[in-house]
């Protein structure tokens, strides 16, 4: 009696990797063809660096590459080996969050959430390599990422309002602290 037996892909084998998250340092076996978004994830736990559409069109898995925006879905792991990267958990200093984190949470830069990471990480490379930008440098550094959300106006004023903090180190005004009442003629049962 004939078998028939279906094709099995080989074995894409182990390598070792090793690279500095968030200031941490890794050194461990991987797929020689896995992606990096899979090892963030899966071996290193950054469960902050999300997968949206896993082909380049949505932004949800971007992380900071020595400094540089990319995407992690698109990344062989095998490529950064030996490079310091960058997720959403390593943009705030100890319990201090990163001016464009403080931002999207006053400016209401994040709704579901999905999509906020990917924001935070290439804002931040943004301010980093200029604190003022244009509306026009704005515009062109968040291209790639996709938010269903927000209609993009409060990331827009969120940014600003993170380069106000930059450049003045005057930080937004704390999120606990009481805020007058946005709908005073408003009364309770009404
Ligand atoms: S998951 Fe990488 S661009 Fe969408
Ligand atoms: S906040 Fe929901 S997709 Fe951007």
């Amino acid at each position: 009696m004939v078998q028939f037996r279906l094709p099995m892909l080989p074995n894409p084998g182990e390598v070792g990797w090793n690279a500095s998250v968030n200031g941490v340092d890794f050194s461990i076996a991987i797929e020689s063809n896995a992606i990096l978004l899979d090892v963030l994830r899966d071996q290193v736990g950054s469960l902050g660096t999300k997968r949206g559409c896993d082909m380049g069109t949505c932004g949800c898995c971007s992380v900071l590459i020595d400094g540089n925006p990319r995407l992690s879905c698109l990344t062989l792991a095998s490529e950064t080996k030996g490079a310091s990267i960058t997720t959403v958990e390593g943009l705030a200093d100890g319990h201090h969050l990163h001016p464009i984190q403080e931002a999207f949470t006053e400016y209401g830069g994040s709704q579901c959430g999905f999509c906020t990471p990917g924001f935070l990480v290439v804002i931040s490379a943004l301010l980093e390599e200029n604190p003022e930008p244009s509306d026009q440098e704005i515009k062109t550094a968040i291209e790639g990422n996709l938010c269903r959300c927000t209609g993009f106006q409060q990331i827009v004023d969120s940014i600003r309002a993170a380069s106000e903090i930059l450049v003045s180190g005057i930080g937004v005004e704390d999120s606990t602290t009481p805020k007058s009442d946005p709908h005073p003629g408003f009364e309770e049962g009404s």
